[in-house]
């Protein structure tokens, strides 16, 4: 039976609305089995650095609505922690602080990183449990991701009110949506807002042919539009450049292969980071219609989770719960329609789910007209 054990609960990596209904979602359902749960702030630092809080009925009572996370997140990994200002793999002390609170199972609430940083603790010994959230919907192996369907919302409205300002001032207006490595929420929040242009990581784009379609728009008297661009869409020639910068560091045969590899991605990267700018700038040039850029970052991460965050997010922490109540470990809950189901981590760490170039989205979106570049 669960009644004695005691199970340790953190959160890690970027934040996105529901973890609080997370939380509160598995913490209760653990209470009320007769666990005790204790809470590890800041992510695996907290673990660490054995910097943990109690959680109780008291302390988990009013956080369902509220954005963030009570517990604190970082991007820290277990294995590569800086600390003194040096990296340092903390794996050692992360198992012992575990032993030292007597700890049964730990649940890792986190987004494609944690799932990976789960799968080494659970290699380390651990019992582990992991829920998925991030924004960008973009874990493998689940359908739904806590957050996503918040920030949704909120980029979805955001490119409405854009339609409105761009409209008045006959303005194209490209608003960067957050979604380094994946477009879902660039695709969705695009699609639902009535963008005129959505650009994606996945489909490497031709600045031709986005600024063939707004000349159509502007033939057809729309003398304004919205290009709905993930922070990761890239043109053709930039993503092959990346391509080839990330098979090189996948390929790294050794250590200072591996760190040669990582220093010229994050160049490459801190070269593109205004990308969003250069194509607002390029489509001005090139169609004649004055352009700005909107955007739209961490406004689509924070604030209250919607309603059906809240109940992915309560219904994700029950069945963690119940899988630690069943002593199932190394696997993460996973949303499968309206259905739960554990995933063993070994299937999800190192993937990633994508838009697919024949998603139904991408479908519709092509069938109203929407130019995906
Ligand atoms: O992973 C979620 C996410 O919000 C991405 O969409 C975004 O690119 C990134 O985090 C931003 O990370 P940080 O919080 O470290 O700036």
């Amino acid at each position: 039976m669960a009644k004695g054990r005691r199970v340790g609960i953190l959160t890690a990596g970027g934040d996105s609305p529901g973890l609080n209904a997370a939380i509160r979602g598995f913490a209760k359902a653990a209470l009320s089995q007769g666990m005790d749960v204790i809470g590890f702030r800041d992510g695996f630092r907290g673990l660490a650095e054995d910097h943990r809080v109690r959680l109780r009925s008291a302390n988990l009572a009013g956080i369902l609505t509220v954005g963030g996370t009570v517990l604190g997140t970082s991007r820290d990994k277990p294995h590569k922690m800086i600390v003194d200002g040096k990296q340092v793999d903390m794996t050692e002390a992360i198992v012992r602080t575990y032993e030292r609170n007597g700890l049964n199972a730990l649940v890792c609430i986190g987004g494609g990183g944690t799932q990976k940083n789960a799968l080494r603790l659970a290699d380390a010994g651990l019992d582990i449990v992991t829920i998925p959230k991030t924004i960008d919907g973009d874990v493998a192996m689940t359908d739904a991701t806590i957050g996503f369907a918040t920030a949704l919302e909120v980029a979805t409205e955001a490119i409405d009110r854009l339609h409105s300002t761009a409209h008045s001032h006959h303005r194209i207006i490209v608003a960067e949506v957050m979604g380094h490595r994946s477009g879902w929420l660039a695709l969705s929040a695009g699609l639902a807002g009535g963008a005129d242009v959505i650009l994606v990581p996945e489909m490497p784009y031709r600045i031709a042919t986005v600024v063939d379609a707004i000349r159509r728009r502007t033939k057809q008297g729309s003398n304004f539009s919205i290009v709905a661009v993930a922070e990761g869409a890239r043109n053709e020639v930039d993503a092959a450049a990346f391509d080839v910068a990330e098979r090189r560091h996948e390929e790294a045969a050794s250590p200072a292969e591996k760190e040669a590899a990582t220093a010229d991605l994050a160049a490459l990267e801190l070269r593109h980071a205004d990308n969003t700018l250069r194509l607002a700038n390029q489509l001005e040039e090139l169609t004649g219609l004055e352009s700005r850029v909107s955007i739209l970052g961490y406004v689509q991460r924070g604030g209250t989770p919607s309603a059906v965050d809240r109940l992915l997010a309560t219904r994700l922490g029950n069945a963690a719960a119940d899988l630690v109540a069943s002593n199932e470990f190394g696997c993460m809950v996973a949303s499968i329609g309206d259905r739960t189901m554990a995933v063993p981590l070994s299937e999800v760490a190192g993937k990633r789910r994508t838009v697919p170039i024949d998603d139904p989205l991408v479908i519709a979106a092509k069938h109203v007209g929407t130019c995906l570049g």
